[in-house]
């Protein structure tokens, strides 16, 4: 197993946890730009250092590929700066896409790129949704069931369409806080049964539904939800967070996960983190994925 720095030695429990190799789509940040205010991270006053963005970005590829994961790229185009959060674009679970629609006109085009991408890739059953739905922003699935939130972004409709679409139970999330206007940023999933979260990001029923789905799920800091890091990508033990996210790191080792911390910083101007940049293909023929689902790495 390659790890990407040093870590303290495994916690007791980190026998319980597997990574499985997973199959991720990327999209550099060659336009990566703010040049537009659609949340409330992003202010086009504020300089983005592109090539800083590129570094990271590069990095996080190099992290994944170290991990053993495979890592397909869809071609970045111009006039579209936040197509690197490719991740919004679409969901991909046992083979089968659903692509996305956005809400604001300016990341519109994203959609289709990536729809495109997906039908050339192994997926020609995907297909645009009838709603609003921002992809593995808003939709983000636990062993057999999907989170889906809404408030912001993606259309409660969307919840039902998607859930069709996939035959999954989609459990509907209303965020109250617009700091985390998509679940992703208020939730990461670590394996098939264990999550992280804020609660300050949930409206009362949404939370009470979380404590009694996931009795055992971590509950993150705001130092930590500020760098964004419950925008993480695990494979079941590895967890790619944000290295500012130092609180939720040392959590996610006591209970037998490894933390692998990337700076990835320069894009929480746009207000997007690691997982915004990392959609995953699950059951995908795209990557390679669909004979090395379920291998285990460690
Ligand atoms: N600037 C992008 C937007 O507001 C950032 C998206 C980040 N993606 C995410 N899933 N949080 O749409």
């Amino acid at each position: 197993m390659t790890l990407t720095a040093p870590e303290p030695s495994p916690s007791p429990r980190s026998a319980l946890r597997r990574a499985t190799k997973r199959a991720y789509l990327m999209c550099p940040p060659t336009y990566f730009d703010v040049v537009y205010a659609i949340n409330d991270w992003m202010d086009p006053a504020v300089r983005v250092d592109t090539e800083l963005a590129m570094h990271q970005w590069l990095d996080l590829v190099r992290t994944y590929r170290s991990l053993g994961h495979d890592v397909s790229i869809v071609e970045p185009v111009a006039g579209l700066p936040d197509m690197v959060f490719v991740t919004d674009s679409g969901l991909v679970v046992d083979g089968v896409a659903v692509g996305a629609r956005y809400r604001s006109p300016h990341r519109a085009a994203e959609a289709g790129h990536v729809l495109n991408w997906l039908r050339a890739n192994g997926h020609p059953e995907a297909a645009a949704p009838e709603f609003v739905n921002e992809g593995e922003g808003d939709f983000l699935v636990v062993g057999s069931t999907i989170l889906a939130g809404t408030g912001f972004r993606s259309d409660p409709r969307a919840h039902a369409e998607v859930g069709a679409r996939l035959g999954r139970e989609v459990l509907t999330l209303n965020l109250i806080d617009p700091t985390y206007y998509h679940l992703n940023t208020a939730l990461g999933v670590l394996d098939d049964a264990t999550i992280a979260y804020l609660p300050k990001a949930f409206a009362p029923d949404s939370l009470t539904l979380l404590r009694e789905r996931f009795p055992n799920a971590v509950i993150a800091d705001e130092a930590d939800t500020a760098w964004l890091g419950l925008n993480l990508v695990s494979d079941g033990y590895h967890v790619v967070l944000a290295a500012q996210a130092t609180g939720l790191a040392d959590q996610l080792r006591d209970i037998g996960f490894q933390p692998v911390p990337v700076d990835f910083a320069e894009f929480r101007k746009s207000g997007g983190g690691i997982k915004c940049a990392t959609m995953e293909l699950r059951g995908s023929a795209a990557g390679g994925s669909r004979g090395s689902a379920g291998v285990e790495l460690r």
